[in-house]
């Protein structure tokens, strides 16, 4: 017998306002038919002023708990990935915690860009697999809306905002590649590509929060090849291969990067969750929201065996095998 983590429960929050590719048009020089074509995106949501990435967590939360028919007393840890917290410290995680009226267990951030809930999922799996806990909240929480440059028509076209949550549980397994929960993990990061996709300002350097920039060919080349090789080591390192996964739930920042991973990995598209037409790329938050699209459209379902890969800032990257 081994111990796994085993998702239980799983919950997203998207804020009211819908701003289609229509709406850019006015402001900068732009089309609806250039993003969707070289995008995929047609619409994103964006935060209502004073609406922060905590709020929009505790929503996701919320429904995760439901979806799992238990409460925040429940829970021993919460673990954020975002690179946008609602302030630098304390961690947007302790909000999360006390706005769930919790007490109880540890919350703390983890901040690796559009990675960050592949880094996070990573980090709480080793938590419940080491015993240190027993049931996570593991939250990907953004609002990249308050760091675009409106002028740049290269990256404000791109992204969105949202939340979305898993309830990650210790549950007593085989210890075989057909146990459900997670199965294998792979981890990269390389800082001396920092300067192709990062904020122009900080605590330590700036003293202003700055704005995103990003390299786009540049980022675009890197992960195409960085993807599939992650998702292909995870996969191997879980004992399964391309042709048992049920479904690939890709970071959603754009269809061609999603398709050529796919097709690098031998994989349909049929078997893919995409989500970024309607959410843009929403980075930390991207994975468990097509999660929990995935599986409110009744695509993902209890056994299936899936694959997340992620690459963002840093560049960090990496991939998680689950069996759902
Ligand atoms: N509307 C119209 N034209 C635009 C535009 C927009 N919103 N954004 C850029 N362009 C223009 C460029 O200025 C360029 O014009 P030029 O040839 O006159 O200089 C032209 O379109 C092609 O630009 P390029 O950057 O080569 O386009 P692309 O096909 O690489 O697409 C991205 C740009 C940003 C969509 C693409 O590079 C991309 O998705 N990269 C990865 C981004 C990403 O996923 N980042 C997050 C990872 S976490």
């Amino acid at each position: 017998m081994t111990l796994r983590a085993v998702a239980t429960g799983i919950g997203h929050y998207l804020p009211e306002r819908v701003v289609p590719n229509s709406e850019f048009e006015a402001q900068i020089d732009t089309s609806d038919e250039w993003i969707r074509a070289r995008t995929g995106i047609e619409r994103r949501h964006f935060a209502a002023e004073g609406e922060t990435t905590s709020q929009m967590a505790i929503k996701a939360c919320e429904a995760a708990l439901a979806h799992a028919g238990l409460s925040a007393a429940d829970v021993d840890g919460v673990i954020v990935a975002t690179s946008t917290p609602d302030l630098t410290f304390p961690s947007t995680a302790t909000m999360v915690q006390h706005g769930l009226g919790m007490t109880q267990g540890f919350a703390f951030d983890v901040q690796a860009v559009c990675a960050g809930f592949i880094y996070a999922l990573s980090t709480a799996n080793a938590y419940i697999l080491s015993g240190q806990a027993k049931r996570i909240l593991v939250i990907g929480a953004e609002t990249f809306s308050r760091i675009l440059d409106w002028e740049d028509r290269g990256t404000c076209v791109l992204f969105g905002d949202g939340a979305g949550a898993v309830l990650l549980c210790a549950e007593e397994s085989a210890g075989a590649a057909t146990d459900r929960g997670v199965l294998a993990v792979d981890l990269h990061s390389d800082g001396q590509f920092r300067d192709l996709l990062y904020v122009d300002g900080g605590v330590s350097q700036t003293q202003t929060t700055g704005h995103l920039r990003m390299e786009g060919r540049e980022v675009f080349r890197h992960a195409v090849e960085k993807l599939a090789e992650t998702a292909h080591a995870a996969l191997a390192r879980s004992g399964n291969a391309a042709q048992d996964v049920d479904w690939i739930v890709p970071h959603q920042a754009n269809l061609r990067i999603i398709t050529r991973t796919a097709q690098k990995m031998g994989v349909d598209m049929d078997r893919v969750i995409v989500t970024v037409q309607d959410h843009g790329n929403t980075s930390a938050a991207s994975i468990p929201l097509a999660l929990s699209v995935g599986v409110a459209r009744g695509q993902i379902k209890k056994g299936d065996l899936l694959v997340t890969e992620a690459i963002g800032g840093g560049l960090a990257w990496g991939a998680v095998v689950l069996r759902w």
